[in-house]
């Protein structure tokens, strides 16, 4: 059994058909990423795997009971989410926004205690937005706000985190900070869903990969053993070669150029 899964998902917006008879399951303790080309259905599957976007038909199961039974604030302390593109309230403060974070542990028997200071200042750490905690979110810049989104989902404390595109909007350094905080988060024992763009960092980062396309899972597995030429072009309709990654041996893809590739003989 994995603790979040889901099983024949029919996925719509009112007349447009997203998926039919989806189904996933999200290893436990896996750091899952999820590729496709735009507009395949990423985001609407994470959506629904949060419970932001109701199915039309299937179900997705937490802990082995369905997700719409579960009390908003019982969801919310097991499972995170940061949506593709998050709403943020006009004005607030960075520190204000992650530690609204800490909502879903609160009540009123249970205010603002010591654990939660202790997650909101943890979570702002990780990021490195610190020293950010008196801006205006809205005043930053796009790098600086993504990685205070991800705070706030930090701040949740949750087992399961769900991040659509986190490192959307990061110069390259800044990508690789955001994954290897997403390594080292796996690694310390939470499940991880990402959907990301980059292939090359999917298969670097990834335990467990699906591809979709057209609402479909097309491949899933590790990435050293699903990935291939062939697997890319399906997906993207990219002509590619596939190579070992020379820093960390995952499959490192390498589209082909627009002329013609080069062999032994044109050389
Ligand atoms: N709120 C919405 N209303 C209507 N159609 C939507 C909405 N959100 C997404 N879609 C459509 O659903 C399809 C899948 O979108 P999405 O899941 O966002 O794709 P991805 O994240 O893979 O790029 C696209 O055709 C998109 O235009
Ligand atoms: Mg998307």
């Amino acid at each position: 059994m994995t603790r979040l899964r889901a099983e024949d998902l029919t996925l719509a917006y009112e007349k447009r058909v997203v998926a039919e008879r989806l189904g996933v399951q999200i290893p436990d303790g896996s750091f899952t990423v999820i590729v496709g080309p735009n507009a395949c259905g990423k985001s609407t599957l994470l959506r629904a795997l949060a419970r932001l976007l109701r199915p039309r038909e299937g179900t997705v199961y937490l802990d082995g009971d369905p997700i719409g039974a579960l009390a908003p604030k019982r969801l919310a302390r097991r499972l995170g989410l940061l949506p593709q593109s998050p709403l943020t309230p006009e004005g607030i403060t960075v520190g204000d926004l992650v530690a609204r974070g800490r909502y879903p542990h609160q009540s009123l028997l249970r205010q603002w205690s010591r654990e939660d200071e202790a997650a909101v200042t943890e979570a702002m750490e990780a990021v490195g937005v610190t020293g950010l905690a008196d801006r205006v979110v809205d005043e930053l810049s796009g790098g600086q706000r993504q990685r205070v989104r991800l705070a706030l989902v930090l701040a949740q404390r949750t087992g399961i985190l769900l991040l659509d595109e986190p490192t959307t909007y990061l110069d390259i350094a800044h990508q690789i900070e955001v994954l290897d905080l997403c390594a080292r988060l796996h690694e310390e024992g939470r499940t991880l869903v990402a959907v990301l763009h980059d292939l090359n960092h999917a298969c670097r980062y990834a335990t467990h990969l699906i591809a979709m396309r057209g609402g479909e899972v097309l491949a899933e597995g590790p990435p050293a053993e699903i990935v291939t030429a062939e697997l890319v072009e399906r997906v993207f309709g990219l002509p590619c070669r596939v190579i070992a990654d020379p820093e960390t041996a995952t499959p490192l893809i390498v589209p082909a150029g627009r002329r013609r590739t080069l062999t032994a003989e044109n050389l």
